[in-house]
């Protein structure tokens, strides 16, 4: 199998970091990134052939390109990178500083990554872009209304740039990473179940951007669960 150069997005913890795990015990050259340069510098350290990291807030759009820019520039070049920087929370109150955050992270910053990545891999000629969404994210949720919305705007984005690469004859492989709960400092669902421990969800997760799979569900499951849910009755849904 020929190595890879895969930047991970949001990879001091949870997801991101066991998913960089799993790449650099297989051989790949493995970038990482988040705001905690302690952990970052911590990982590397560990492995120091394997990873390459710069640390930086991606909710600060002024910034983002010249660090991704400079950490290609460090490894060579990329040619898979996935987003898996992004949270969120309950906000009964409805809170607008709540959910001004997830909107910067989740809806503003993802946008300005995932559309950088399209372009860098479009002007090389291909390449493989992949990004953390959720369940949350096939209906609305009262306990979560902006993290829900903003997973559905993840997985709406990816699905235009997947129409947009077929369109253009890209050879751009778009993946979306479809967690139902992963045992992780985010999970703070109050309705949690079928919790996958995070090495098993990274091994999935590998094993889904090896075969360049359109959509993971982690766990497999959510995907029969997924589409019943998006076919339950709006008079139904907004009872639950
Ligand atoms: N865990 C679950 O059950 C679950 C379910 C569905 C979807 N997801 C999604 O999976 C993704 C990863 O979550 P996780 O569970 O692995 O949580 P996590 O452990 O909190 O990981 C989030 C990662 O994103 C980075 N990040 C967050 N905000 C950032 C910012 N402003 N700038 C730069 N990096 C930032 C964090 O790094 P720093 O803190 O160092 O910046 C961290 O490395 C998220 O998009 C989440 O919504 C998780």
């Amino acid at each position: 199998m020929a190595s890879k150069k895969i930047i991970i997005i949001g990879a001091t913890s949870g997801i991101g970091r066991a998913l960089a795990s799993v790449y650099a015990a297989e051989g790949h050259a493995v970038g990482i990134t988040g705001r905690r340069e302690a952990l970052l510098r911590e990982i590397t350290a560990a492995r120091p052939s394997s990873y390459h990291f710069t640390a930086f807030d991606v909710t600060d759009t002024a910034v983002n390109i010249a660090h991704l820019e400079a950490l290609v520039a460090t490894m060579g070049g990329v040619d898979t990178v996935v987003i898996s920087a992004g949270g969120g929370n309950t906000n009964p109150s409805l809170d607008f500083d709540v959910e001004r955050r997830i909107i910067d992270l989740n809806v503003g910053a993802f946008t300005q990554l995932a559309g950088w990545a399209f372009n860098y891999f479009k002007t090389q000629g291909g390449g493989h872009l992949a990004a953390i969404t959720s369940i949350a994210g096939i209906r609305g949720s009262r306990q979560a209304p902006g993290y829900s919305a903003s997973k559905a705007y993840q997985i709406n984005y990816l699905q235009g740039l997947r129409q947009k690469a077929l369109k253009e004859q890209l050879d751009i492989a778009i993946t979306d990473i479809c967690p139902g709960f992963v045992d992780t400092a985010v999970a703070k669902s109050p309705i949690r179940f079928w919790i996958v421990p995070v090495a098993k969800a990274a091994r999935q997760i590998y094993s889904g951007l090896e075969a360049r799979r359109d959509v993971v569900y982690i766990s497999r499951r959510w995907r029969i669960v997924g589409w019943l849910y998006r076919l339950l009755p709006g008079w139904l849904h907004k009872r639950i």
